[in-house]
């Protein structure tokens, strides 16, 4: 059995990557008016692997016996950005889920919640690459600084990211 507080912990950690899809989304909406379907795509793919990551935990919720509680998602803040403003917005969102997962660990520890704290291993590794790869198109944005053939190049990398399949 879990505790009430590690339940209600990840309960909530459902509602943060329901959000974080959702704010993808909005990033792909975005840069769908900046003219960039390649970041378009690579905003999508990010959307679908929140939902999975939200899926991870409601299936553990239950696989663990626990009880569901879904709450309202919030607007995601996204305004008119530019290409640059949306990846940094990117990586300051992955820092935040990032912190909340170290802490969602630190409670499963301090419950003695072996179970929680192993299936969290997981979403440590994800946030480490989650933010590396935001990071590097962040680095290739500034070293084309606005111009128009390199981003053109960017936006057809980032067009061939695909969903991967879960582990
Ligand atoms: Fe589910 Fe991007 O963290």
């Amino acid at each position: 059995m879990q505790s009430k507080q590690v339940e209600k912990a990840l309960n909530e950690q459902i509602n943060e990557e329901l959000y974080s899809a959702y704010a993808y989304l909005a990033m792909a909406a975005e840069a769908d008016k900046l003219g960039l379907p390649g970041f378009v795509n690579w905003f999508k793919v990010q959307y679908a692997e929140e939902l999975a990551h939200a899926d991870r935990f409601f299936n553990f919720v239950l696989e663990r016996d626990g009880t569901i509680e879904l709450s309202a998602i919030g607007r995601p803040e996204i305004g008119e950005e530019t290409a640059l403003s949306l990846f940094e917005k990117a990586l300051a969102h992955e820092q935040h889920i990032t912190q909340l997962i170290f802490r969602l660990k630190d409670l499963a520890r301090s419950e003695s919640d072996h179970a929680t704290d192993v299936f969290l291993e997981w979403f440590v590794k994800e946030q480490v690459e989650e933010e590396a790869s935001t990071r590097a198109v962040i680095d290739q944005l500034k070293m084309v600084a606005g111009d128009p053939n390199g981003l053109f190049m960017i936006d057809r990398e980032l067009a061939a990211r695909k969903v991967e399949p879960a582990a």
